[in-house]
């Protein structure tokens, strides 16, 4: 079944990853329908990939056209996920799915009254060389200490990438971006936080969410303990979490000036080391690089040896929307990213948050 879809925002990401994604699986998905409130933002979109019909209003969209689904791409993302969920559309939403807890919730609910299929895009997930390290961390023995990694440079570390100087920015006043609502919102939810909290708590919520969904895939439990601090900016963050079984888990994230992207979940157990490298998701067809450190078989004291696991060269987001598509069309097939999995990130992002000490 060819799913009939609708795209709201049309800025950065949808420019460079969802819009050429979507028409690259013409068979899977019929683009119908653009929406972004730069009227111009939209008209370049629609004229890039092949026409689909223009809108500034999202309920136009969704009341004009007969959408299987929708793919939510501005920066929040509750009001049209709610809407597009209570009218029976599967959504597809960019992560951070929500910045409070109550509405992310109140996203799941939707979709579990209307039937509506919710999907949160951490793209990592479904890159196949991520899947195979989360795979080796399964059945790796005795997990005792993991470190999650990230650097995160200027424009998400792109800078190499000549498409993101290429991306269109609106001629008019661009659609600024509802600060002062979030930060109430996340305000009302946590209590009054001081200015570098409240930051890190953005930066969280921003690429570092990515990651703590990546932890939460390799180790689903709750952890025992958190612990956190942050620096005086808030724009980096360290976090001890302690787990069942005595696994302890360094949370380690930092957004800074220097143009690099470091991103990496290392885990040691008894008998191996698994580290997996992700690579620059803009950077299409680079694959991530699965490292696994063991000890070798032989008598005698075993040399350690390495192997490396970087198979292959498809990319996240297409890999992503393959997905969607399965689970908008067979309802065996239940969302890798749902809306209750986001919901659990977001309970340990402000654990995590609510635990800074200083
Ligand atoms: N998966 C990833 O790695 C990744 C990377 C970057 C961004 N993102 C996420 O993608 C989303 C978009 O990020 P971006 O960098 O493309 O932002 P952006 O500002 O470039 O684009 C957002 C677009 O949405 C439009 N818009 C905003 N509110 C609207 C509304 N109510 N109705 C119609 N149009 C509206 C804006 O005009 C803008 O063109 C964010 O949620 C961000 O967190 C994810």
């Amino acid at each position: 079944m060819v799913v009939r879809v609708g795209v709201l925002g049309c800025g950065m990401i949808a420019q460079l990853a969802h819009l050429p994604g979507l028409r690259a699986l013409g068979e899977l998905f019929e683009l119908v329908a653009v929406c972004d409130s730069a009227r111009d933002l939209a008209e370049h979109a629609s004229a890039v990939h092949g026409n689909p019909a223009v809108y500034e209003s999202f309920d136009m969209m969704l009341k004009a056209e007969r959408l299987d689904a929708v793919v939510i791409l501005n920066r929040d993302h509750f009001a049209p996920a709610l809407t597009a969920l209570e009218h029976g559309v599967h959504t597809l939403a960019e992560k951070p799915l929500c910045y409070t807890l109550r509405e992310a919730e109140a996203l799941v609910a939707a979709s579990q009254r209307s039937g509506a299929r919710l999907m949160v895009g951490y793209m990592k997930r479904h890159d196949p060389d991520v899947r195979r390290g989360l795979t080796e961390i399964g059945t790796m023995a005795a997990p005792h200490l993991a470190r999650v990694h990230l650097h995160v440079g200027p424009d998400y570390g792109n800078w190499i990438i000549p498409e993101l100087q290429a991306v269109r920015r609106t001629a008019g006043v661009p659609n600024v971006q509802d600060d002062q609502g979030r930060r109430a919102k996340v305000l009302a939810e946590l209590g009054d936080l001081p200015d570098p909290v409240f930051t890190a708590y953005m930066e969280m919520f921003g690429v570092w969410s990515h990651d703590i969904n990546l932890l939460r895939a390799a180790f689903p439990q709750e952890p025992t303990s958190v612990s956190a601090s942050i620096d005086s900016s808030g724009t980096t963050l360290t976090a001890l979490l302690s787990y069942p079984q005595d696994l302890q888990v360094v949370f380690e994230g930092t957004s800074s000036r220097q143009y690099r992207f470091e991103e990496s979940l290392t885990v040691w157990g008894s008998e191996q080391t698994v580290a997996i490298e992700v690579s620059n998701p803009f950077l299409r067809n680079l694959p991530s690089t699965v490292r696994i450190h063991e000890n070798g078989s032989g008598p005698g004291r075993p040399a350690a040896v390495t192997r490396t696991l970087q198979g292959s060269y498809q990319d996240a987001f297409t890999k992503q929307l393959e997905h969607f598509h399965r689970c908008v069309t067979d309802p065996s097939v239940a969302p890798l990213t749902s809306g209750e999995d986001a919901c659990q990130d977001i309970r340990l992002m402000q654990r995590i948050i609510r635990s800074v000490s200083g």
